[in-house]
């Protein structure tokens, strides 16, 4: 069975607290937050007081998306905040592969679970040598800073290309629904992020479900 991450940025933000229960509820495995400095990418979503605030409402693991430029001073105030997960561009730290690893090694000093996130147009050969130290990766199938956006069909063979040497954990996030979480899945993903197939939902659980059984 696939793992589900709804994607918190999709979700109402006047009623944060009930929307993550909800999202527990309907049987998220984590919840999948979007932070955004303005830099990084074009939009700014949320820092770790609402984090905090989200880790109060609801006792769901929660993977933090850092799709922000200086991710390594913000490791400890998102891990403060109740991160389980967090995540890191290989983009944002300008494909430096030592810096990487010294953020990798902060997050695990923290003692959560680090995981590194690659763009659609970042080739796989930019991380492989930083898969021995995650055991999460993170596969954008939409550039980052906005939700709603069409899954990328192009990041296929790249989560194949992965799969192939990678045998822990690979998340894909971004336009993921009912229709294209088969591809994802039998292209190796194990984990699966979506914001706006799950909060927008009729029916939550239904639309979790479907995305687990894919
Ligand atoms: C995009 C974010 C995604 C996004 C997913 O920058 O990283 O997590 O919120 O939302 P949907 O599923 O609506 O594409
Ligand atoms: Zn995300």
């Amino acid at each position: 069975m696939n793992k589900v991450g709804p994607s918190v940025l999709a979700a109402d933000f006047r009623n944060l607290a009930s929307e993550v229960k909800k999202a527990k509820r309907a049987g998220a495995d984590f919840l999948h937050i979007d932070i955004m400095d303005g830099n990084f990418v074009p939009n700014i979503s949320i820092g770790p007081d609402i984090v905090t605030k989200i880790n109060r409402a609801c006792d769901l693991p929660i993977h933090a998306h850092l799709m922000i430029s200086n991710p390594e001073s913000f490791i400890e105030a998102f891990s403060s905040a109740g991160s389980d997960i967090i995540s890191f561009h290989i983009e944002a730290v300008k494909y430096d592969i030592e810096k990487s690893k010294r953020i990798i090694r902060a997050i695990k000093r923290l003692g959560k679970r680090p995981a590194i996130a690659i763009n659609p147009l970042t080739p796989l050969k930019r991380i492989i040598s930083l898969l021995k130290y995650v055991d999460w990766v993170l596969v954008m199938s939409v550039n980052p800073g906005f939700g709603g956006q069409k899954f990328m069909e192009s990041v296929l063979p790249k989560i194949k290309s992965l799969r192939k040497i990678y045998k822990k954990d690979i998340e894909i996030d971004g336009g993921i629904n009912n229709k294209n979480a088969k591809f994802v899945v039998n292209a190796g993903a194990n984990i699966l992020a979506a914001g706006t197939y799950v909060f927008k939902a009729k029916n939550m659980s239904q639309a979790i479900r479907c995305l687990k059984y894919a």
